[in-house]
Order: C-alpha cells, then sequence, then structure tokens
C-alpha cells in the first residue's frame, strides 16, 4: 500500500483526480472503477476541470460504478445512478454506452449481478478503482463480515451505514435497507486501487485497515492483500496512523528516487549524431 498524507481535502481530491489522469493518459480506453459518496465529489469536480482546461479526453474510457440502492430508480435524487450523472458524467465527454451503474431496479437480482460482472470481465477487467471508505470500514456496500471473496450481490445495509447515509435523504426512514454492490473479490481484481478518506470521522477506520489485521470485520483491510494500492488522505484522516512519520518519509525519499530515475533515462537516452 502506497500511503499519501495530504494537508487537506482539496490536496486529496487534486492527488486521486491526477493518479485517474495518469490512468487515463496511459491507457486512453481504461476501464475505471467509479464510487459515490461525499468523498469523491472533490476528485470529480478536479477531473472535470481538467477535462475543461486541459482537454482530458474520457471518450474511450469505459466505467463500472461499485454500487446502487435497490428500489430507487436512475431518476430518484438519491440513487448512485443520478449521483454519477450529475456530479461526473453530465460535465465530460463520456460515451454513455460506456457508463455502467448497478440497476437498483433489476427484478432477477442474482441473475443481473452475475450480468455485471461478466460485462466487467468483457470490457477487459478494471483498470483503476477509486474507492471511499465506510466508518464501518466497508469498501462499496461490503458491510463487517462480508466475505473477503464476496463478488457482486444483494446486501443489506449496517445500521450504522444507515445513519451515515441518513444525511442525503428527508428522513432516516428513506435510507434504503438493502444495494447491489461488487464484492470484495470483484474489486481486489481491480489492477490497481485508489482509495480516498478525509475528516477526523475516518482517522480510527483508517488506522484500522492500514495497519491493523486483515479481516471480514473491516472489509477495507483486504486491500493489504492487493499489490498495487493508493491510499490519499487528508491530515485529519491519517491522524491515528502509528507509522505516519515513517509514511511521509516515503513519499520525501520517493521524490527523490524519481529525480534520480529522471536523471538516469536522461543519461541512457541516445545521444543524437551530429
Ligand atoms: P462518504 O462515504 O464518502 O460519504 O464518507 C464513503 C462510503 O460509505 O464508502
Amino acid at each position: 500500500m502506497e500511503v499519501i498524507i495530504t494537508s487537506d481535502y482539496d490536496e486529496m481530491s487534486v492527488v486521486a483526480a491526477r493518479i485517474i489522469r495518469r490512468q487515463i493518459i496511459r491507457k486512453p480506453n481504461s476501464v475505471l472503477g467509479l464510487a459515490t459518496g461525499g468523498t469523491p465529489l472533490g476528485t470529480y469536480k478536479e477531473l472535470i476541470r481538467m477535462h475543461r482546461e486541459e482537454g482530458l479526453d474520457f471518450s474511450k474510457v469505459t466505467t463500472f460504478n461499485l454500487d446502487e440502492y435497490l428500489g430507487l430508480p436512475p431518476s430518484h435524487d438519491q440513487s448512485y445512478n443520478y449521483f454519477m450523472q450529475e456530479n461526473l458524467f453530465k460535465h465530460i465527454n463520456i460515451n454513455p454506452a460506456n457508463v455502467h451503474v448497478p440497476n437498483g431496479m433489476a427484478e432477477d437480482i442474482d441473475g443481473y449481478c452475475t450480468w455485471y460482472e461478466n460485462e466487467i470481465r468483457k470490457a477487459g477487467g478494471i483498470d483503476l478503482q477509486l474507492l471511499g471508505i465506510g466508518s464501518d470500514g466497508h469498501i462499496a456496500f461490503n458491510e463487517p463480515g462480508s466475505s473477503l471473496g464476496s463478488r457482486t450481490r444483494l446486501k443489506t445495509l449496517a445500521e450504522s451505514t444507515i445513519k451515515d447515509n441518513a444525511r442525503f435523504f428527508a428522513r432516516e426512514n428513506d435510507v434504503p435497507r438493502f444495494a447491489i454492490t461488487m464484492g470484495v473479490g470483484t474489486i481486489l481484481e481491480a489492477r490497481e486501487i485508489l482509495l480516498i478518506a478525509n475528516g477526523e470521522k475516518k482517522a480510527a477506520v483508517c488506522a484500522e485497515f492500514i495497519e491493523g489485521p486483515v479481516t471480514a470485520r473491516v472489509t477495507a483491510s483486504a486491500l493489504q492483500l492487493h499489490p498495487r494500492v493508493y491510499v490519499v488522505l487528508d491530515e485529519a484522516a491519517a491522524s491515528k496512523l502509528e507509522h505516519a512519520d515513517y509514511y511521509r518519509w516515503v513519499q520525501q525519499e520517493k521524490q527523490k528516487l524519481s529525480g534520480i530515475a529522471s536523471q538516469v533515462s536522461f543519461l541512457r537516452r541516445p545521444v543524437a549524431k551530429k
């Protein structure tokens, strides 16, 4: 895991957007896994800015979202379909045919979940998966106790998640109790993973998933098993990390390394013949 500690929410968002931009530039037809919630809003704003001001091109990009509430149609203003349209898709040049957000109105839920997994496979798998983290340690809606090998399926939301998400609804009772969500096993198949978290409220759970044991009690801890994970935190979310100084030192030293690496590649560049 590469832990990158940034000063605040804005810097966290810019660093996350740059990692996504690097992926799209490296591979214009990238398959991105996307997330909803309060955390990625700044990242999406920065990606929209990059599209408008720098011409970041999404025309060949394919996306798969992590999850959707069961029973909410895409037109519902609290559905994740609606969230993605409003906060990213309608502002960039993505082809709507390449966008996938689980359908919360699916009737044959098991069949739908199998289809969703197959669509990810048919697209060549996810190159870079963006994640937030719930205060109970969930990634997507993989609540505590979810199998670390789980696939896309129906999941019952934890009480703490219902309470956390009640802020987006008129009443707590309006928060759906079920969701269709990618599994932990589905997420771990992404080639690279980028988890972002900010704020004091996430400090304890960030320490648990980064430095604690791998456990289904904190499903984000399964990311310790993945070879290419970036965790971008703000100071507040990083405040309970035991080894924060080490992570900062790694970033500092790596900058020197990239200096050396670019120098090496410069030295190796063939000299033009006169
Ligand atoms: P948040 O949600 O970004 O709104 O904090 C994160 C999550 O539940 O995954």
